[in-house]
């Protein structure tokens, strides 16, 4: 049973502030987990509680989630069976009694969720990956790696968030990060070369001052070349426009560019950058609020082309149900703090391999060197993540969590590939 609950106020990779929470067990195990936070957030994600207290961390304090973790959440969790995820997860929704855990905070919610999972897991002398899939736990999750930042990640005029990169032809994940990490160092030279500054944005990806997705797109493809590898087979390219944050006023307001384009021109762009790169996914490529753009897209390229809903489902389930019945994505994305509970985030991504959707473990642009996400992408078996680059340590501990995975499992551990799921 959980006997002591415990957060505190720690830094996330922005700087900013966020809850981590230590959850013991009567038997003396014990489970820590960090929160995430995103930049380029949907709108119907589960509420970050901030302090909101001009004069701490620019009023991005957590202080109010920490003490509700040490206060009404510890008294109500205390005695329950750790095992039992979901009575956990309910009796926090329940004292939250708000529709978006905004009265406790979800990031209050999410620290004791996940590390119950991981004392529980523990007191199993199990890894968190088995805990959660049980002996069936074997499939190493296809990286998109993502090594062109813009958007809100970074400060270029980049209209487009990110630019990745998939090694669907490695054999096993550490080769993944192999070819991923070659790529992203003949990337940094070519870039060098062509007088272009390396530094990097959120994410670990460099942030040139490109202002088109073809200028990122061919640098990318450039990059896969000149280190060896064959586009569309070794390695395919993914993105994320993150759409929602240049729709305006029934228009995708392509800043950086310097014009604008119809739902129709944006989808045009989208088909044609897929015709023209051996592109494999594209993330939010509509808006949250752009249905009909979701469906146009879907009918027209849903069938060569993964389409991700981020924004557009926030690992919500009922969202992910309105996207299945309106035709819209054949892919989401998997955030465990947009929704705010293991047990929550577990239904989505049952919900989601039911209706034959594909799932994307993912970070947020803000992480810690929490790695609890590597180990639920192997526990579900989605067979895609996407953590970032193959730089900063907050990207990197996911990938070598990944590989120590791999490396237990031996001759157990399937390479997702090409086959994904
Ligand atoms: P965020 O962005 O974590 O800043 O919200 C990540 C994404 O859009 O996938
Ligand atoms: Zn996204």
């Amino acid at each position: 049973a959980v006997n002591r609950v415990r957060a505190r106020q720690i830094l996330d990779s922005r700087g900013n502030p966020t809850v981590e929470a230590d959850v013991e067990l009567s038997d003396g195990s014990v489970g820590r987990a960090a929160v995430p936070s995103g930049a380029s957030t949907g709108a119907n994600e589960a509420v970050e509680l901030r302090d909101g207290d001009p004069a701490r961390f620019h009023g991005k304090g957590v202080t109010t989630a920490v003490a509700a973790v040490n206060g009404e959440i510890a008294d109500a969790v205390i005695g329950l069976d750790a095992e039992d995820q979901a009575l956990i997860d309910a009796t926090m929704i329940d004292l939250d009694g708000s529709k978006d855990k905004g009265r406790l905070g979800a990031n209050a919610i999410l620290a004791v969720s996940l590390a119950t999972a991981k004392a529980a897991a523990s007191a199993h002398r199990q890894p968190l990956y088995r805990y959660v899939g049980g002996v069936g736990a074997r499939l190493l999750p296809v990286p998109m790696m993502n090594i062109i930042n813009g958007g809100a990640h970074a400060d270029n005029p980049l209209d487009f968030q990110e630019f990745m990169i998939a090694p669907v032809g490695a054999r096993t994940f550490a080769e993944a990060v192999r070819v991923g990490s070659e790529v992203f160092h003949t990337l940094k030279a070519s870039l060098a070369a062509a007088g272009h500054h390396t530094n990097v944005g959120d994410e670990g990806g460099f942030a040139p001052a490109f202002t088109t997705a073809d200028e990122a797109l061919g640098f990318v493809l450039r990059a896969i070349e000149e280190s060896g590898y064959e586009p569309g087979t070794d390695i395919t390219i993914c993105l994320d426009p993150a759409s929602s944050e240049f729709y305006r006023g029934g228009v995708y307001d392509y800043v950086g560019e310097g014009r604008q384009r119809s739902v129709e021109e944006h989808i045009d762009h989208l088909v044609d950058l897929a015709a023209r790169y051996p592109i494999s996914s594209i993330e939010d490529p509509m808006a949250e609020d752009d249905i009909a753009g979701w469906q146009r897209l879907t009918a027209l390229a849903g069938e060569r082309v993964q389409l991700v809903g981020d924004d557009v489902f926030c690992t919500d389930v009922d969202r992910l149900r309105d996207g299945i019945e309106g035709g819209y994505a054949n892919a989401i994305l998997v955030k465990v703090n947009q929704i705010g509970t293991l047990t929550e985030t577990l239904a989505t991504v049952d919900a989601a391999h039911k209706a034959g959707y594909r799932v994307v473990m993912s970070h947020r642009s803000g992480e810690t060197e929490d790695t609890t996400i590597a180990d639920l992408a192997v526990g579900v078996g989605c067979g895609q993540i996407k953590t970032g680059s193959l730089s900063r340590s907050d990207r990197t501990a996911k990938y070598n969590q990944l590989i120590r995975i791999e490396e237990e499992l031996g001759d157990r551990a399937v390479y997702a590939g090409r086959g994904t799921r």
